[in-house]
């Protein structure tokens, strides 16, 4: 795993919020890589039990190319902003743009098709089907494209091409979070939604996993990644989203955010070491 941070440009101050944890940032932090904007969620309010409102106006913004992590407490509204973004969740307020097209509320499959792709935290894996099975899945919308995606995503990941006979049930868990997201990457997206990746790993899975997500992004793949291991995800992520209570308390820079007092006090543990 490469612990290095990517190369990054022109960063700018984060957007702290002045008062306090859970105070709404805008979420517009400027992204400083000047890439066209591939998705943005504005002002999204989105809920599970009706008339509950998990989201309470969460923006977002992913750069072409860029890696975009997303921190916060638990319960903060992480995932669900992913889902909403995904069509999983439905979005009672606010929107949702890829590519500039409206995909507010948009089907899961569709979105599939027009290049979103989507790892969830949990169950991302078939353990019943071999490691073959699990990425023909992939493409069950383009099976002709098998063997050329197959060729790809095992470029990336050797460890499949290894197991390719293995049932996923019986693989370790770096080798399942590979799976999971060659899976996903089989279906060619331009975009990355990311669970927590490194949930439940070993620290040197985790690290490896946060290296992987890194190559992932440097063959051009924009990535919006969740994450528990803050510190982690905001050293290796161009720009950074903190999420408390359904709204964005903080955006900026990945290292502004890590060297940011607030978000070290609140957030990271004011034992955090920023480096
Ligand atoms: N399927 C569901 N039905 C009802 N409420 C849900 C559901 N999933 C999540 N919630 C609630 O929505 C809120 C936000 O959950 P979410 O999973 O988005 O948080 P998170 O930031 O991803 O947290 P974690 O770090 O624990 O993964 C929580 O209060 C949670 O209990
Ligand atoms: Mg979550």
């Amino acid at each position: 795993m490469s612990t290095e941070e990517p190369a990054q440009q022109d960063r700018g101050e984060s957007t702290a919020a002045p008062e306090g944890a859970a105070a709404a940032d805008s979420g517009a932090a400027e992204r400083s890589t000047g890439s066209e904007v591939i998705l943005d969620a504005v002002e999204v309010v989105a809920g599970y039990v009706p008339e509950v409102n998990v989201l309470t106006g969460c923006s977002l913004e992913l750069g072409e190319g860029e890696l975009v992590g997303v921190i916060g407490p638990n319960g903060a509204g992480k995932s669900t902003l992913i889902k909403a973004m995904f069509g999983l969740v439905p979005v009672r307020g606010g929107s949702v743009r890829f590519r500039g097209a409206d995909i507010t509320g948009a089907q899961t499959h569709t979105l599939v098709q027009h290049g979103l792709g989507y790892v969830p935290q949990r169950d991302n894996v078939f353990p019943a089907l071999t490691v073959e099975e699990n990425l023909r899945m992939g493409t069950f919308l383009k099976p002709r494209e098998f063997e050329r995606r197959f060729a790809w995503v095992t470029e990336l990941f050797s460890r499949l091409a290894e197991r390719r006979k293995q049932r996923a049930g019986s693989l370790s868990g770096g080798e399942r979070q590979m799976l999971a997201m060659g899976r996903t990457l089989m279906a060619e997206p331009e975009v990355l939604f990311l669970d927590e990746p490194s949930a439940g790993l070993s620290p040197a899975n985790q690290d490896q996993v946060f290296g992987q997500v890194q190559r992932i992004n440097d063959t051009g793949v924009s990535i919006v990644m969740v994450e528990q291991n803050a510190r982690r995800c905001l050293q290796i992520c161009d720009r950074g989203y903190v999420l408390d209570q359904g709204r964005n308390a903080y955006s900026g820079a990945g290292h502004d955010l890590l060297h940011d007092p607030k978000v070290i006090e609140y957030y990271l543990g004011t034992l955090a070491t920023v480096d």
